[in-house]
């Protein structure tokens, strides 16, 4: 059985398909732990499951560097064989990155290398393109930028704003997380080293 660490920011709606997908009898993986940078609402769902939470307080930190030895103390004491970042919205300090990738992956609100950044459902529409995507990447030193494990695209409909967009971008990212986790699990899918 695969364990995973689930680390959030917000809602937790991609950690909640998770959870539900993990809480089936024939999934190879299960949650242990969810971590966030904030009092996150996403809580809410690893409560309803009685899976334990962290909160490593950005908002507290004096730098990066010892925000991420903190966040990685609290991951040492849980162990989980895979970290997924799922709308954690903190870039990670090299040393972190270093001690788990690639064991540790990303889902992106678009078809990347297009789109990287806290902004990619805002900067496809900006750009006016006709589509975008949704994307699970393993977490390398750069912003986005890591190995690609599943993506797939989403088309931008007239009327789109971003919040619309990122509602239909969601589901698609739900399913290739569930779907990227199922895999690293059973090894059908071999996780690969980001080039250095
Ligand atoms: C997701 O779309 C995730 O890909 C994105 O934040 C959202 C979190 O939603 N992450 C990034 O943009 C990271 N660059 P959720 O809290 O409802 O799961």
């Amino acid at each position: 059985m695969l364990t995973v660490a689930v680390l959030i920011s917000g809602g937790g709606s991609n950690l909640r398909a998770l959870l539900d997908a993990a809480a089936e009898s024939d999934f190879p993986a299960r949650v242990v732990v969810v971590g966030a940078d904030r009092e996150a609402d996403g809580f809410v769902h690893a409560q309803e499951y009685g899976i334990p939470t962290f909160t490593v307080p950005w908002s507290r930190a004096t730098s990066r560097e010892g925000w991420g030895a903190e966040l990685g103390a609290q991951l040492a004491v849980w162990n989980p064989d895979l970290v997924v970042l799922s709308g954690l919205m903190r870039l990670l300090p090299a040393d972190l990155v270093d001690e788990w990738s690639p064991r540790i992956i990303n889902t992106h609100p678009a078809y990347l290398p297009e789109f990287p950044g806290a902004h990619g459902v805002r900067d496809a529409l900006a750009a006016g393109v006709e589509r975008t995507g949704a994307s699970v990447i393993v977490v390398d030193h750069g912003v986005d930028s890591g190995p690609i494990l599943a993506q797939e695209r989403v088309p931008i409909l007239p009327g789109d704003d971003e919040h619309a967009l990122h509602e239909r971008i969601k589901p698609v990212e739900r399913r290739l997380l569930i779907d990227v986790v199922r895999r690293i699990a059973t090894g059908a899918l071999v996780l690969p080293s980001p080039a250095q």
